[in-house]
């Protein structure tokens, strides 16, 4: 059995738009199903075609696909109805799904060819968050643009500038995800590896809001800074007290397995300190901690630097994603879209 398993090529396919845990997690189960895992991105166009256009570019969503850590191979352009050819031309044994239909515009199952030859499996979705829900998320931060006066729409506005003012501050969006978080999520995803002796330790903190391409290159060069990456992940009140507005848009948990199924990350610190304390390294014997392009607020209690200790000690880093991308950008992306509806 495990000898078998062994040659088994798995196919997945998607748009995988704004890529979140949720895929991560098909993924994840599909590639338990066998050795090797491909997974066919679709292209914009073919994606406007049959549920109109997606928000990332394909060049970022192959990206993204590339980065998943239960990932072997990515094929550009897959096409949205999944053939017996594609899978032979990849040599895969089946196609993977989540339980749910996915339809062309003409109201056919993309899967009907494949689940009619038997090389079809199905996973679990993972209940309570989509692209959709995301973008819902993002749409209410500006529903009093549309639909200014009414009252319904500006419940909680006032947050913006009050809330990063005491602890119990936070986003008021995360608190619209649905999704349950366990344990047993986080072991899944999780390395479960700790360093190896020698290992050169590397450290980076921040909010890693709506996982993104700019992440990912930033995350990349600081992998290659040494052998082990530790993210950081702010709480959603610290996150809130420097990025303000309606930030975190995905609660702790959430980021924390979108970082987590990114295959540059060996761990994750949930709810990191923002100011790097010299606790933090010594605990977890860090040797480098980086920042990227992005701007670094003072502590907001304190007024303290928060990279001050790595800096003194000499083991500080700025790193340069050459990415612009940032979770704001996003959202202007997505106001953009719907303004064009
Ligand atoms: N998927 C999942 N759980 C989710 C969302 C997606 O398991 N919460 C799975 C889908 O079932 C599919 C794969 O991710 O097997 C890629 O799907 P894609 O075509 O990108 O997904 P959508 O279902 O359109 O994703 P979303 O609902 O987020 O737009
Ligand atoms: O903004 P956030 O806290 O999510 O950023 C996490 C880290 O990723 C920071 O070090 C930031 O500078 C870096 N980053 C980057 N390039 C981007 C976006 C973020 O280097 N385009």
């Amino acid at each position: 059995e495990a000898e078998k398993k062994k040659q088994i090529r798995v196919w997945c396919d998607g748009c995988y738009d704004m890529v979140h845990f949720g895929h991560a997690n098909s993924l994840r189960q599909a590639k338990a199903l066998g050795a090797y895992l491909i997974v066919g991105v679709h292209t914009d166009e073919e994606i406007t075609k049959h549920k109109g256009p997606p928000v990332y570019t394909e060049e970022e969503r192959y990206k993204m696909v590339r980065a998943i850590k239960w990932v072997d191979e990515v094929v550009e352009g897959a096409p949205y109805v999944t053939t017996l050819e594609t899978l032979d031309k990849y040599n895969c044994d089946f196609c993977v799904h989540g339980d749910d239909i996915t339809m062309t515009a003409d109201g056919v199952d993309t899967y009907h060819l494949v689940k009619e030859a038997g090389r079809y499996k199905e996973v679990k979705r993972t209940a309570g968050v989509s692209t959709t829900d995301l973008v819902g998320r993002m749409l209410l931060m500006t529903r009093q643009h549309f639909y200014r006066g009414q009252r319904e729409y500006e419940v909680g506005k006032e947050g913006s500038s009050t809330m990063g003012q005491d602890s119990a501050a936070r986003s008021p969006w995360t608190g619209c995800s649905q999704f349950l978080p366990t344990t047993q999520k986080i072991i899944q995803f999780s390395e479960g590896k700790e360093p190896k002796p020698g290992d050169r330790i590397v450290y980076v903190a921040g909010a890693f809001d709506l996982f993104h391409v700019g992440h990912l290159d930033f995350l990349e060069k600081a992998r290659a800074e040494g052998d082990f990456l530790i993210v950081g992940l702010h709480t959603d009140p610290v996150v809130n007290s420097y990025k303000g507005k309606n930030y975190p848009i995905m609660n702790l948990h959430e980021r924390v397995l979108s970082v987590l199924a990114c295959k540059y990350v060996s761990e994750v610190v949930i709810g990191a300190p923002y100011v790097v304390s010299a606790d933090l390294m010594d605990h977890f014997k860090i040797d480098i901690v980086c920042h990227g392009n992005t701007p670094i607020q003072p502590d907001s209690e304190t007024g303290e630097d928060a990279y001050g200790i790595p800096k003194k000690r000499g083991c500080f880093k700025f790193l340069d994603s050459s990415n612009q991308m940032t979770t704001e950008k996003i959202v202007e992306r997505i106001i953009q879209h719907r303004l064009e509806f």
